[in-house]
C-alpha cells in the first residue's frame, strides 16, 4: 500500500512537470514562469542588504525564474508630500517603479533595520508607489496579486529581523501575500566574501529554500490568475 502511494505520488509529480514543460514548448514562451523583482531597502554602495538581494536574485535565475534586480539609488524620490502630489502628481521615478512592480508577479525585499523598523527609504518608496495615478484606478494597483518574500541583514545579533515585523504588517494591509518563511542574517559584515557572495553555507541554504518557496508560490498564484481570466 505504501509503495502504491509512492508510485501515485511520483506519477502526479511527473504529470505536473510534463504539463509545465509542455506549456513552455507549445507556446514558445513559458506562460507560467513568474517574473520576480529583487530590491534592497538600502542605497549604500557596500550595503549588505543589496548583497543579500543580489544573492537571492542569482539563486532565482539559476532556478529558471525570469528575474530583475534594481537598485533604488537609480530611482531617487522626494519625501512623500501630499501637496507635491496634488500639484504635480506622482514623481517620474515613482511612476517608473510602479510600472516595474506591476510587470512582476513577486517582489523579494532585503531590508536593513533602522531603530528596530524599516528604513525611511523603503517606506517612502512603498508609500509613493501605493498612490493612484488617475481617478478610478484600482487601489494599490502596484501590489495587486503580488507575492512578497522578506529578508534582512544587519551587523547586529538579530540580523535586522525586527524590521520585518512592520514591513509584513504594512504589506499585508495593502493586500499582498507575504511568505511565512523569512531569512535574517546576523553579523552580516562577516557573512559575504569580497565579491559579495554569501559565504555562510547555512544561510545560503536558508536563502535557497526561501527563493524556492518564492518561485513555487508566485507560479501557483500566476496560474490561478490565468485560469480566473479564462473563466
Ligand atoms: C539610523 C540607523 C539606525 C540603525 N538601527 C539599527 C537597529 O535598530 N538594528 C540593527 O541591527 N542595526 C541598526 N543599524 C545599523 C544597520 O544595521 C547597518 O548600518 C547596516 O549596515 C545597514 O544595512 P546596509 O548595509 O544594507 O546599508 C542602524 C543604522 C542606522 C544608520
Amino acid at each position: 500500500m505504501r509503495i502504491l502511494n509512492i508510485i501515485v505520488f511520483l506519477i502526479v509529480i511527473g504529470l505536473n512537470n510534463f504539463s509545465f514543460a509542455k506549456e513552455i514548448n507549445d507556446k514558445g514562451t513559458n506562460m507560467t514562469k513568474p517574473k520576480l523583482l529583487f530590491i534592497a531597502g538600502s542605497i549604500r554602495k557596500d550595503s549588505v542588504n543589496k548583497k543579500l538581494a543580489f544573492n537571492a536574485y542569482q539563486l532565482a535565475v539559476k532556478m529558471g525564474a525570469d528575474c530583475t534586480f534594481i537598485d533604488l539609488k537609480d530611482y531617487p524620490l522626494p519625501l512623500y508630500d501630499g501637496d507635491l502630489e496634488a500639484q504635480e502628481g506622482l514623481p517620474a521615478n515613482a511612476k517608473k517603479l510602479k510600472s516595474i512592480f506591476i510587470q512582476h508577479d513577486g517582489v523579494f525585499l532585503a531590508s536593513p533595520e533602522h531603530n528596530s523598523s524599516i528604513t525611511s527609504l523603503l517606506k517612502n518608496t512603498l508609500d509613493w508607489i501605493s498612490r493612484s495615478e488617475e481617478k478610478g484606478e484600482t487601489p494599490n494597483k502596484a501590489y495587486a496579486n503580488k507575492v512578497f518574500a522578506l529578508s534582512s541583514a544587519s551587523p547586529g545579533y538579530l540580523g535586522g529581523q525586527r524590521a520585518l515585523i512592520p514591513l509584513q504588517m504594512m504589506l499585508s494591509n495593502v493586500g499582498v501575500i507575504v511568505l511565512p518563511k523569512k531569512v535574517s542574517i546576523a553579523k552580516a559584515y562577516d557573512k559575504f566574501d569580497e565579491k559579495g557572495n554569501l559565504s555562510s553555507s547555512e544561510h545560503l541554504e536558508d536563502l535557497r529554500l526561501l527563493v524556492k518557496d518564492f518561485i513555487r508560490v508566485t507560479t501557483a498564484i500566476k496560474q490561478c490568475s490565468k485560469h480566473e481570466a479564462v473563466e
